[in-house]
């Protein structure tokens, strides 16, 4: 069970907060109260989820003790640089602060440290705000991450707590925070930036070369037809998975 002082210490300020043992997802709880009536900015965390949502229709995996699975009610970013733009900063931030481990960042959001995801991020809309769900795997979990060989752990003795509390300042504070030093951080912690990549396009499987973000979070890229920049999706190094852009 989360300890509800210890992130509430950690947040420095005072912040609505709910902590569950069990539910099946953050966000879908967060979404589910916006929609009754409950508007206001607040932080809902759980120790586990059943049903966790990653990106693209995919889960994921909650279990118990091991990981951070927390959701903030936001009002709409009021720029054209995307909340998980935001959130992949604050949660870099808060993990270097806590641990001094420095994550690496793959365009869109996922967040890697050497060589595996650690932290997934999805925002998702509801009655013009926005549920920012974080993920993170601060331990590794027993049995690991079966069929899920690219993720990782960060594996410090850190308490969840004190990340989840710093985790939901540092998205806080980058709310009004002017978006050239947060894109500065995230364009110094881009894994892509130099790669060649593939995506798919329209069905249509793509080769390109990744020359960084533009200043909307971007990914500017390099193909045989010239300059594209992909706003969504994903892509992959290699021949790693490839997913749609949507
Ligand atoms: C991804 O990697 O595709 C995004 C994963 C986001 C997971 C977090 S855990 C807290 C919140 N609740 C969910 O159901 N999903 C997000």
């Amino acid at each position: 069970m989360l300890n509800e002082q210890k992130i509430l210490g950690a947040l420095g300020t005072a912040l609505p907060l709910t902590c569950l043992d069990v539910t099946d997802s953050t966000n879908l709880r967060l979404k589910e109260m916006c929609r009754s009536g409950d508007r206001q900015v607040q932080l809902l965390c759980a120790d586990s989820q059943t049903a966790g949502r990653g990106r693209l229709g995919r889960s994921f995996l909650s279990p118990e003790n091991t990981g951070i699975y927390m959701s903030l009610l936001l009002p709409l970013p009021e720029d054209d640089l995307p909340l998980t733009v935001r959130a992949a900063a604050a949660v870099c931030r808060a993990v270097e602060e806590v641990t001094g481990q420095r994550l690496l960042i793959k365009w869109v959001n996922d967040l890697f440290l050497d060589g595996k995801k650690v932290c997934g991020i999805l925002a998702e809309g509801v009655e013009n705000m926005a549920v920012l769900g974080i993920g993170l795997n601060v331990r590794m979990p027993e049995r690991g991450f079966p069929d899920v060989p690219i993720a990782g752990a960060l594996n410090t003795h850190a308490d969840r707590e004190t990340l989840i509390g710093r985790i939901a300042f540092h998205v806080l504070a980058s709310l009004p925070e002017q978006k050239n030093s947060i894109l500065t951080l995230y364009r110094e912690r881009m894994l892509l930036t130099g790669k060649n990549i593939t995506f798919n396009h329209s069905g249509q499987e793509k080769n390109a070369r990744v020359l960084g973000v533009d200043d909307m979070g971007g990914l500017m890229v390099q193909t045989d037809a010239g300059t594209e920049i992909l706003r969504t999706g994903e892509v992959s190094i290699g021949s790693g998975q490839v997913a749609c852009l949507e």
